[in-house]
């Protein structure tokens, strides 16, 4: 099949790494003008836009800390300076945060994991839906995470971060849904990038992490870049208000393929 997104602007917040990075290019090479989103590392940004430049697509970095309501508002009037109003916004920018448990955590460590994955979103997505409503036209997809099911020892931030994610996305989606726009969200598995690169650059953490895999293997970045991008296109009209799984199988119970 060949998506086309010709003409469309898309924004990607925490597009300059990782998954967001490989969303960013998949989506400009189906055409759309593509706002890279990033905090703090320009170089990183400025290395996705060139690498969209260069293969003849269409793109330009926009800084913000998706966590502050100003700083988002400010970002989307950039974006309609330049580029224009977003057709497509994938909120992708995310943290795992630190590992401790939930007696132990720090609560600033703690909020800034919802503020960040939550929040972020929100304000974003806000910004993105005054501009959808009255166009009666776009498309918001959520990355989330296979625990937005899944407890993580240790990540009660994350996990509570990701749950809540599902349910703003199904319930925008309601709100949205008259207006012609659809909210839907991806949960990657264990996609193999910085985020947990201390787990795939020790052989007995991948030894264990694989065994949670019906597929055994981690997945790559583009393994949901090309899902996204189908999902965002007409390919993926009349899916909303929902969580498209993409994990490896993570979420089938592997534990379940012997006794019971
Ligand atoms: C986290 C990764 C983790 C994966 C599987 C993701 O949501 O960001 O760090 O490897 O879930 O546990």
């Amino acid at each position: 099949m060949n998506i086309r997104l010709d003409g469309k602007v898309a924004l990607v917040t925490g597009g300059s790494g990782g998954i967001g990075q490989a969303i960013a290019r998949s989506l400009a090479a189906s055409g759309a003008s593509v706002a890279v989103n990033y905090i703090g590392n320009r170089a990183s940004a400025d290395a996705t836009v060139s690498g969209i430049t260069d293969e003849g697509g269409k793109a330009i970095a926009l800084e913000a800390d998706i966590a502050d309501m100003t700083a988002v508002q400010a970002m989307f009037a950039q974006l309609d300076a330049t580029l224009g109003a977003p057709d497509i916004l994938i909120n992708c920018a995310g943290i795992d945060g630190h590992g401790a448990l939930s007696w132990d955590i720090d609560p600033a460590a703690w909020r800034r994991v919802i503020e960040v994955n939550l929040f972020g979103s929100f304000y974003c997505s806000r910004q993105a839906l005054q501009r959808m409503v009255p166009r009666k036209s776009g498309v918001i997809l959520n990355i989330s995470s296979v625990h937005e099911t899944i407890a993580w020892t240790g990540y009660s931030a994350y996990t509570s971060s990701k749950a809540a994610l599902s349910m703003l996305t199904k319930t925008m989606a309601q709100e949205a849904a008259p207006f012609g726009i659809r909210v839907l969200a991806v949960a990657p598995g264990a996609i193999q990038t910085d985020i947990n690169k201390s787990v795939w650059s020790d052989p007995e953490q991948m030894r264990d992490l694989a065994e949670k895999i019906p597929l055994g293997r981690m997945g790559q970045v583009q393994e949901i870049a090309g899902l996204i991008t189908f999902l965002v296109s007409d390919g993926g009209s009349y899916v909303t208000g929902t969580t498209v799984f993409a994990d490896g199988g993570m979420t089938d119970y592997p534990d379940f393929s012997h006794g019971g």
